[in-house]
């Protein structure tokens, strides 16, 4: 049996849209951005090289790699171009009462 935990970011204000950040949680380190209104977490961590994807460049909703420019697009975190098909890790996000919350586990 697999132990789901609600865990709790930041206050969801913290996150404007069009925006990348890092978060560190529980050993994790975490990219959280804000895409026309939605928030979406995802490892901070590039599937290809291990890159931290937070100095990335984000444009619209594709993310760039900064190390070898990689592409993904952050609606889903599908691989926009190769990549070998790895998509990046992502996390059930909720909003509730003015925080940013996901499930992790
Ligand atoms: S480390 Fe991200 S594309 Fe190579």
């Amino acid at each position: 049996m697999t132990i789901r935990e609600l865990l709790t970011l930041m206050p969801s204000q913290a996150v404007e849209d069009g925006e990348l950040c890092a978060y560190a949680l529980l050993g994790m380190s975490l990219l959280v951005c804000r895409l026309e209104g939605e928030v979406r977490v995802f490892e901070n961590r590039c599937p290809v090289d291990g890159a931290s994807l937070d100095s990335g460049r984000l444009a619209g909703a594709i993310l760039h790699c900064p190390k070898h420019q990689g592409s993904w697009d952050l609606r889903s975190g599908r691989p926009v171009t190769g990549q070998d098909n790895q998509a990046l890790r992502r996390f059930d996000v909720f909003e509730h009462d003015g925080s940013i919350q996901i499930v992790t586990g």
